[in-house]
């Protein structure tokens, strides 16, 4: 059997040109990464994990999360909570908003939202989960999806017996990261999981979990029958990666100018987004994301890192790469300014799922 990543699928009404969706990722899914995502072929993007509670309260940093830009679409915003009414009431907003799918994380394996029955917990109560799921489903009239562990502990299966009762309480579509809570990040995903539960509904389920390459998502969509790959951490400072999968073989290996490039307008779109005090924090990380897989020397991301203003950032990405002027003229004449500027967009806490 042969895929077709660039084929287009249906999450209920809601078309996907592309087999490939970019992970939710909190501290990480800003709209720069969301949009640039969608731009390398991803066929749908989604929001990182928002507090139904902050949105409950007017919470001005959570409601930051809900401005979706035109050239997004289709995206969808995830929330998590425990509370069926006020996760409905805030699938309202977030429809509201714009969002084409309101998504919901049964996936957070940190203390800090699981202690609150939100998160991966909730993959192990069958009855709160279909509650949820429910309430939610009948809030909004766009599809509702969920993205899930495979459990709790070590070798869980709990996600297959969950699954299909999500679906019957309104869920259109199940993303399946299949690493326990407890795993956090380490070993690795088991797609066999993912493909038995392919085989338990009937609604699309997307496969996340150590996709990194085209070899690896054609493996995975092949194995497990799922509709769509999703990529997180092998996107981070690397779209590139999104265009391979997609199909760009040439686009896998970017010179050192495109690199420099898409990073200062990556830097320039997150800027307007988070203003400057807040961006020239987020990005640090970014840097040693995009210049890594030697496309620069280790000393040069140390460099950036210290220096003090996303200007002076700017100005070195230049230096060292002066044919990326020429790159990031094209690239800023094409794709149109994000119509937000957004202050004070917080950043959440790590690893929601
Ligand atoms: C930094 C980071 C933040 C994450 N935040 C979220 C989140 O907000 N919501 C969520 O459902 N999953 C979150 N995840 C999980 C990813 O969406 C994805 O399921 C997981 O990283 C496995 O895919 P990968 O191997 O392609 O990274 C996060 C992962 C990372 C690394």
């Amino acid at each position: 059997m042969s895929v077709n990543l660039r084929e287009s699928w249906w999450i209920g009404d809601v078309e996907v040109p592309t087999r490939v969706v970019l992970a939710p990722m909190a501290g990480v899914s800003v709209q720069a990464f969301r949009r640039q995502g969608r731009r390398f072929g991803a066929g749908l993007v989604c929001s990182e994990m928002v507090s139904c509670a902050g949105i409950e309260h007017r919470n001005e940093r959570t409601l930051g999360y809900l401005r979706v830009s035109s050239d997004e679409h289709p995206l969808a915003i995830q929330i998590f909570g425990s509370d069926p009414h006020a996760m409905a009431e805030a699938a309202r907003m977030v429809e509201a908003a714009g969002a084409d799918v309101v998504d919901m994380n049964f996936g957070c394996p940190v203390r800090k939202v699981t202690k609150t029955g939100a998160g991966a917990c909730l993959v192990e109560d069958v009855a709160l989960a279909c509650a949820i799921t429910e309430a939610v489903a009948s809030a909004v009239s766009v599809p509702v999806t969920v993205k899930m562990r495979r459990g709790v502990e070590n070798g869980s299966r709990a996600c297959l017996e969950l699954g299909p009762r999500l679906v019957e309480a309104g869920a259109a579509a199940l993303t399946l990261h299949p690493r326990s809570a407890k795993q956090m990040y380490t070993g690795w995903a088991d797609h066999s999981l993912t493909a038995e539960l392919v085989s338990l509904v009937d609604v699309p389920v997307i496969a996340s979990g150590d996709v990194t390459s085209r070899a690896k998502a054609l493996g995975v969509l092949e194995a497990t029958g799922a509709a769509a790959v999703m990529v997180g951490r092998g996107a981070q400072g690397n779209p590139w990666a999104l265009a391979e999968i997609v199909g760009d073989a040439e686009a896998a290996q970017p010179s050192r100018e495109e690199v420099a490039a898409e990073l200062i307008h990556f830097v320039r779109e997150t800027v307007r987004e988070l203003g400057e005090h807040r961006a020239n924090g987020f990005l640090k990380k970014f840097y040693g994301w995009y210049l890594g897989h030697g496309r620069f020397p280790k000393p040069f991301k140390q460099e950036l890192v210290q220096l003090k203003t996303t200007d002076e950032v700017v100005t070195r990405l230049l230096a060292a790469a002066p044919g990326a002027a020429e790159i990031l003229e094209r690239l800023e004449a094409d794709v149109p300014e994000s119509e937000f500027v957004l202050e004070g967009m917080p950043i959440s806490i790590y690893g929601g799922g």
